[in-house]
C-alpha cells in the first residue's frame, strides 16, 4: 500500500485528526524554521516554542542561571529585553552553544502547535532540506508538510520548501504517492524555482514573508535562508518535554 505525501499549505487546512500516525513536518522558511536550524547546528542544546512573551520569560527564569537564552520576534522585530532577534545569523557558535533557547515567534510558533499530534514532529527549512528528505525517510507511513505561512496567508517560500521535500521523498521511495493538489502545486512550485539559487532568492524576497522583512530592514536575512542544504542537522520536536533537539 502506498502513502500519502500531503503539503498543508497553512496549518488551518489541516483535517482534525490527520496527522495521528504520520511524519509532520514544519516548515517556516521565513524565519522560524530556518533559524532553529542554524541555533541547532551552532550547538544550542535545544529550543523551546512559546506560545507568548510571558511564557518565555517565565520559562527561562527557571533555569539555571547562564543556560537559558530569550529569542524571539513581534512583527519581524527584536522582542525588547530579549537575548536575540529571529535573525539566523544572530545563533552564532559563540551566542548559543549549550543553551537552551525560549523562542517565540509569531508564524512558527502556531505551526509547530498544530503539528503536535502527529507521531514524530521534523523541523525543515531550505538549509537542511535534504538531510530532512533523508530523516522522513525513515520512518514508514504518510508524510504531512505543514507550512506556517504568514499571518494567516499561504507563502511562497514554505510552498517551496515543502514542494522541494515532497519532490525528493517521491522520487527515492515508489511506495511514495505525491498526488494530492496542494502536493502537486508546491512540487511545481520547486521545479521551476527550487533547484537555482539565484531563483530561489528572487521567490524569497518577492514572497510575502520577504517583504516584510525588507521593510523591517531585515533583508539580508533573505540570503541565509535562501541557501539549500547548507546544514546537515534535522530538529525534531519532543512533544513530551515540548523541547526541540536535534533528531537521534
Ligand atoms: C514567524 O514565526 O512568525 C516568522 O518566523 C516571522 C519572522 O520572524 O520572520
Amino acid at each position: 500500500m502506498s502513502s500519502p505525501i500531503q503539503v498543508h499549505l497553512l496549518p488551518a487546512l489541516i483535517e482534525p485528526d490527520a496527522l495521528r500516525d504520520a511524519t509532520a513536518v514544519v516548515i517556516d522558511v521565513l524565519r522560524a524554521t530556518s533559524t532553529i536550524v542554524h541555533a541547532l547546528a551552532q550547538g544550542a542544546l535545544g529550543v523551546i516554542p512559546c506560545a507568548g512573551i510571558d511564557e518565555a520569560q517565565r520559562l527561562a527564569e527557571q533555569q539555571l542561571p547562564g543556560t537559558a537564552l530569550l529569542a524571539g520576534e513581534r512583527c519581524g522585530l527584536p522582542i525588547p529585553g530579549f537575548d536575540l532577534g529571529n535573525s539566523p545569523n544572530e545563533f552564532s557558535a559563540q551566542a548559543v552553544q549549550g543553551k537552551k533557547i525560549f523562542m517565540t515567534t509569531t508564524n512558527g510558533t502556531r505551526a509547530l502547535i498544530a503539528a503536535k499530534t502527529a507521531r514524530r514532529v521534523l523541523v525543515a527549512a531550505l538549509t537542511n532540506l535534504s538531510q530532512v528528505v533523508v530523516e522522513a525517510r525513515q520512518q514508514a507511513g504518510p508524510v504531512h508538510l505543514v507550512c506556517a505561512g504568514t499571518d494567516g496567508r499561504i507563502t511562497l517560500e514554505d510552498a517551496l520548501c515543502a514542494g522541494g521535500i515532497a519532490r525528493w521523498l517521491q522520487h527515492f521511495g515508489d511506495d511514495m504517492d505525491a498526488s494530492d493538489d496542494a502536493t502537486q502545486l508546491a512540487i511545481n512550485l520547486y521545479e521551476t524555482h527550487g533547484p537555482d539559487y539565484d531563483r530561489t532568492f528572487d521567490l524569497l524576497r518577492a514572497s510575502r514573508g520577504g517583504r516584510n522583512l525588507i521593510d523591517c530592514g531585515l533583508g539580508d536575512d533573505i540570503s541565509n535562508c535562501a541557501r539549500q542544504d547548507r546544514f546537515d542537522v534535522v530538529p525534531e520536536l519532543f512533544v513530551e518535554d515540548w523541547e526541540i533537539r536535534l533528531a537521534k
